[in-house]
């Protein structure tokens, strides 16, 4: 069983050489990752690669090598259809996901146009389980242990930010950040960066994700992009330094979560002030410690007028109603 894995790991690292051998021979491929602004140091760092438009090429390559479709198919490489084996990956850019200790433990494939899914992963198998690893913590690793960590939602935006420099960033892979995920940030840092897409579902997974860290006791500061980019098309846009100011703007989580709760409303209206007070506590259910409670309480009353004991009152109503 154990070998199993261990040949798992094998198949991984030769797939992922052969998706990079053909990258490198498909020029037009590499065109693509070039006017998405990587370097040819990026991509060969992070062992982009290039999956055939073909249903068998990769079978047939490590078929050769010697190991069977059975294996294959537990790898995630293959999938078995009613004619037989064939390749879960075509015609897609090959992102291989890497382990903190850097072992190829799966892949992600991206289409090279619009059509969908624009991104295919591999399955879970004895070695990929998902939510469980950060895309870019080996790199991160190879510079020493971290004193923060920025977490981003995609492959582009962790690898851009890499090559730009900016080297304690990882990505979530998909907007839904995990208690396991928290866990492995701790072992390295208390401070993390969560800097997702700022669209609806960034958004949305801001505040999951906020509340997830929070429970695994780590110090939370929101980088906030404007205008609905990610960071990778910030960066393409403004230019790395620009993202660094970002990085010195962002917000502890719950001032962000009520700055975010302020913007769509107009405090000079009653009717938005109630609607504010009761997201802000709302938002201060998160907190356990008092003293930041009775800090923000005092910010919501500076911002309405509100007194700090109604908002507290109300705190302890919420917090009873979830128990
Ligand atoms: N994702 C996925 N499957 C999808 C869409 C997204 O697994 N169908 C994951 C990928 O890891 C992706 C991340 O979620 O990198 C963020 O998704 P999204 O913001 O939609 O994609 P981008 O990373 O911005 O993709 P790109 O820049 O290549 O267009
Ligand atoms: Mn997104
Ligand atoms: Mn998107
Ligand atoms: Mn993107
Ligand atoms: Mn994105």
């Amino acid at each position: 069983k154990n070998s199993e894995v261990e040949k798992i790991y094998e198949i991984n690292i030769l797939a992922a050489r052969y998706f990079y051998s053909n990258l490198q021979q498909n020029g037009d491929k590499v065109k693509y990752l070039l006017d998405r602004g990587l370097d040819i140091k990026t991509i060969k760092r992070f062992g982009l690669g290039y999956s055939l438009n073909s249903y068998t090429s990769l079978l047939d390559y490590l078929k050769k090598k010697g190991y069977n479709e059975d294996l294959l198919l537990k790898a995630g490489l293959v999938l078995k259809g009613g004619k037989g084996y064939y390749d879960r990956f075509r015609n897609r850019i090959m992102f291989p996901v890497f382990d903190y200790k850097g072992r190829v433990i799966g892949f992600g494939g991206r289409v090279l146009d619009d059509s969908k899914p624009k991104y295919l992963n591999s399955p879970e198998t004895p070695v990929f389980k998902k939510g469980t690893n950060l895309y870019g913590l080996n790199f991160v690793l190879k510079n020493g242990v971290p004193n923060d960590l920025i977490i981003v939602e995609g492959y582009m935006d962790c690898i851009k930010l890499h090559q730009h420099g900016v080297i304690n960033t990882v990505a979530s892979l998909g907007t839904a950040l995990t208690k396991e995920q928290a866990k492995l940030i701790k072992r390295y840092c208390n401070n993390v960066y969560l800097c997702y897409d700022s669209d609806a579902a960034g958004k949305a997974a801001t505040l999951r994700g906020i509340e997830v860290l929070h429970s695994e006791g780590l110090d939370i500061k929101i980088i906030n992009i404007p205008k609905g980019k990610d960071p990778d098309e910030f960066i393409n846009d403004y230019g790395v330094e620009e993202f660094k100011k970002l990085i010195q703007d962002a917000l502890p989580a719950i001032e962000h979560l009520i700055m975010a709760a302020k913007s769509n409303k107009n405090l000079d209206n009653p009717r938005d002030r109630v609607m504010f007070i009761k997201e802000v506590v709302d938002i201060l259910r998160i907190l356990n410690d008092e003293v930041e409670v009775q800090a923000y309480a005092a910010k919501a009353y500076e911002l309405t007028g509100i007194a700090p004991h109604v908002i507290l009152e109300q705190l302890n109503i919420a917090r009873k109603m979830k128990n």
